[in-house]
């Protein structure tokens, strides 16, 4: 038995409860991995919520984690007892104690990158680097709007644009999180309790606007991040923490020729030799120091809904991770 958070249907944080599951030995191709750290990420939420229709309750959320080989199922090459692992996998069921990967899904951990680490930044570091590498070609002397960029993904998409040469302009809600997203390279910070966007965006690159748009907001952003854009820009929209964006007229493009899209890391990792590329890339970022994972806040695993009031709140900041 392992100890999970399991919800009985979907809705708001209330609905995660702590409770004992079988976990059972590993199948063909898959691999038994204690948890030691779990990563918080707001897709979780979509998940929870039923926004992302990724789980039939009852059930249990989460899509990454950290911690150390138990055992392996038949035709499982490559992986032992005792090894450090992480992983991301689009099936939600990583807030639990103990799981079954598939092997296909894992990643062998550096000795330099630590359990909370890896479990922190899996997700929302691979996502930083597609979205700059993939999704588009961010320069030297690009204008770069990062939206929520004192936020998991933020920091590290901030870190990462600012390295490759871009001129990073972040939002924030607050003036604590503008410090943070200045200390992790942000050239101009506006917060946006206070202060309009496109406005800064504009007086900031004087009168052209961003290259990219980096929206992981939605809703609320969404017509202010075209605004933001430069004559053939391109509007990454890759989440939905305002809710999700109401359907679009592509008219809305014209006046700037400017590009959409609405990528996935899934997408970006769906053959073990992508993984392996867009991981491979993150670590050697991580190494090289060009990103850091900042675990701001950690929890309980059992407290898991505790820590989903908190995202959805707007207090948290850089990573977080649920401890077993
Ligand atoms: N498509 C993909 O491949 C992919 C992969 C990973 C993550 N994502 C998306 O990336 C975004 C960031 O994920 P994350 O896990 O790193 O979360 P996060 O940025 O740590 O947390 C979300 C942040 O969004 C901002 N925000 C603005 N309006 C909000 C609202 N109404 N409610 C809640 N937050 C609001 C807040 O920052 P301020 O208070 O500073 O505004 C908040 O801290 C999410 O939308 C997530 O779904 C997408």
């Amino acid at each position: 038995m392992a100890v999970a958070i399991v919800q009985a249907t979907h809705g708001g944080p209330e609905v995660l409860k702590p409770a004992d599951v079988e976990v059972g030995a590993p199948a063909e191709g898959e691999v038994r991995v204690r948890h030691t750290a779990v990563g918080l990420n707001f897709i979780d939420c979509y998940v929870r919520s039923g926004l992302y229709p990724l789980l039939d309750p009852p059930g249990t959320i989460g899509m990454e984690a950290a911690g150390v080989v138990e055992a392996t199922g038949t035709g499982v090459t490559g992986f032992h007892a005792g090894d450090r692992v992480a992983y991301v996998w689009n099936e939600p069921g990583a807030y639990v104690a103990e799981r079954n990967v598939p092997a296909r899904w894992l990643v062998k951990l550096p000795a330099e990158v630590g359990d909370r680490e890896a479990a922190a930044m899996m997700l929302k570091g691979m996502t930083a680097e597609y979205l700059l590498h993939r999704m588009t070609r961010a320069g030297a002397g690009d204008a770069v709007l990062v939206h929520a960029a004192a936020g998991g993904v933020g920091l590290i998409l901030t870190a990462w644009a600012k390295h490759k040469g871009c001129t990073v302009v972040g939002t924030v809600s607050t003036d604590a999180k503008a410090e943070l997203a200045r200390a992790h390279g942000a050239d101009h910070v506006v917060v946006t309790s206070r202060e309009r966007f496109p406005e800064r965006v504009m007086e900031v690159t004087g009168g052209e606007g961003c290259v990219y748009v980096y929206d992981g907001i939605g809703k609320d952003t969404f017509e202010d991040s075209l605004a933001s854009l430069k004559k053939h820009g391109h509007l990454v929209s890759y989440g939905n923490a305002s809710g999700a964006v109401p359907p679009v007229n592509l008219q809305v493009l014209s006046p700037r020729c400017a590009m959409l899209s609405r990528p996935s890391l899934f997408q970006h990792i769906a053959t073990r030799a992508e993984l392996d590329d867009v991981a491979g890339n993150l670590l050697d970022a991580l190494r090289r120091g060009i990103v850091s994972v900042d675990i701001d806040q950690t929890y309980p695993l059992a407290e898991a809904a505790r820590a989903h009031v908190d995202l959805e709140a707007r207090k948290t900041t850089g990573q977080t991770v649920l401890l077993p």
